[in-house]
């Protein structure tokens, strides 16, 4: 980027409240302060993220975030040259909170205002954090989001497929809660699956058996309830050796579906751009090992480099939207006081909608 901008971000579109400011220039991107006020003892009670309480949350925290924010940046409004902040996709009341807190901070000031696509703050951190380049294949995965992305501009995406039903983070939520592990279920799941036999349990691989990239994880999900419920029909419970061989078989399946899809995903990407191929993962899934390491071979196989941003960076947090902001911001975006909050946003305007939403809200 030719230009020196300094970007406060503003995130509220599921249950993390967060506020950043990123300095965006000629040498890259700097984050100068990622302020992240989670919501996950607010909602533990039941089973999911409440819209209600998430958005009166939000409306509580944003003020302070943003105050944090700007103090550990050291920066004052005038030293901004614009206010990012997510308008969508998410659950409408948390998106309105950030937006109207956006606006605010806009009117107040008199900085110009940008609207981004949550999506597109994940789908750009590989920017943010490696300085990647155009284009590069995107695999978004976390509780809320599944989804294959060819990335070519900030506002140019292509959709190479995405999970019709559950994202994977939700599958490995509700697996958890099956088996009377804890929340988060990921990493909860994976420790048990260290100790466990893959192949004791015969689970289903959805979808594999039909072209492009598209996935399902929500029938896997219904497998693992099947087989726990006829361990206590058989034995009166489960021990420790079934749960933990249930969590290793649940996760080889994640494992060969998302590596099966991502080289489905990689030759289409490929035909595109076969020299220096890039690709890329965002969202908390990323964390698990499994999952990691088979990306990895996959983008060996492929002679692709991998890029991996650190787990700060792929959970929801306002520096990617911010970043995203500022990509905008120098394409000459500007949003108004019209700016709406939109519940669904697909980054992809020409792919069909993607069925289902999950508990975060909408998938694409
Ligand atoms: O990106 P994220 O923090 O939030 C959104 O979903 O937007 O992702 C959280 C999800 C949860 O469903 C959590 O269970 C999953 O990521 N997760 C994992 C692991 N760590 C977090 N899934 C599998 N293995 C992990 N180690
Ligand atoms: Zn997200």
């Amino acid at each position: 980027m030719d230009q020196t901008l300094t970007i406060l971000g503003l995130e509220s579109s599921c249950d993390d409240t967060a506020a950043a400011v990123v300095r965006v220039g000629a040498d890259g991107a700097t984050v100068l302060s990622s302020v992240v006020h989670g919501q996950t003892a607010l909602h533990q009670d039941f089973g999911g993220v409440v819209p209600e309480i998430a958005a009166r949350a939000h409306a509580e925290k944003l003020d302070s975030s943003v105050a944090g924010a700007m103090c550990e940046a050291e920066v004052g409004f005038g030293d901004l040259d614009a206010v990012a902040v997510t308008a969508g996709p998410g659950l409408i009341g948390g998106v309105l909170s950030g937006v109207m807190c956006a606006k605010g901070i806009a009117a107040g000031t008199g900085l110009p205002l940008i609207g981004v696509n949550h999506l597109a703050g994940h789908a750009l951190t590989p920017r943010l954090t490696d300085g990647a380049t155009y284009p590069y294949l995107m695999l978004l995965v976390s509780g809320g989001h599944c989804q294959f992305l060819i990335v070519r501009g900030p506002e140019d995406f292509s959709r190479l497929g995405g999970t019709i039903d559950d994202a994977p983070g939700e599958a490995f939520d509700k697996v958890a809660r099956l088996l009377g592990l804890p929340q988060p279920g990921g990493p909860a799941v994976e420790r048990e699956a260290a100790q466990g036999d893959a192949k004791r349990f015969k689970l289903p691989r959805p979808l594999l058996d039909r072209p492009q990239c598209d996935m399902s994880f929500s029938g896997l999900k219904t497998s693992v309830l099947r087989i726990r419920d006829a361990l206590v029909v058989e034995k009166g419970g489960l021990t420790r050796q079934d749960r933990a061989d249930l969590c290793a078989g649940f996760q080889a399946s994640v494992v060969d579906v998302l590596a099966e899809k991502t080289r489905r995903a990689m030759r289409l990407y490929m035909d595109e751009q076969p020299t220096k191929p890039v690709i890329a993962v965002a969202g908390g899934v990323a964390a698990n090992k499994a999952i990691r390491g088979a990306l990895e071979t996959v983008s060996t196989d492929f002679g692709a480099a991998f890029l991996a941003p650190p787990l700060w960076l792929c959970t929801d947090n306002a520096a990617m939207i911010a970043y995203a902001g500022a990509e905008r911001f120098a394409l000459g975006h500007r949003d108004g006081m019209d700016l709406m909050a939109r519940p669904r946003w697909p980054l992809d305007q020409n792919s069909p909608a993607m069925l289902g939403s999950g508990k975060k809200g909408a998938k694409a």
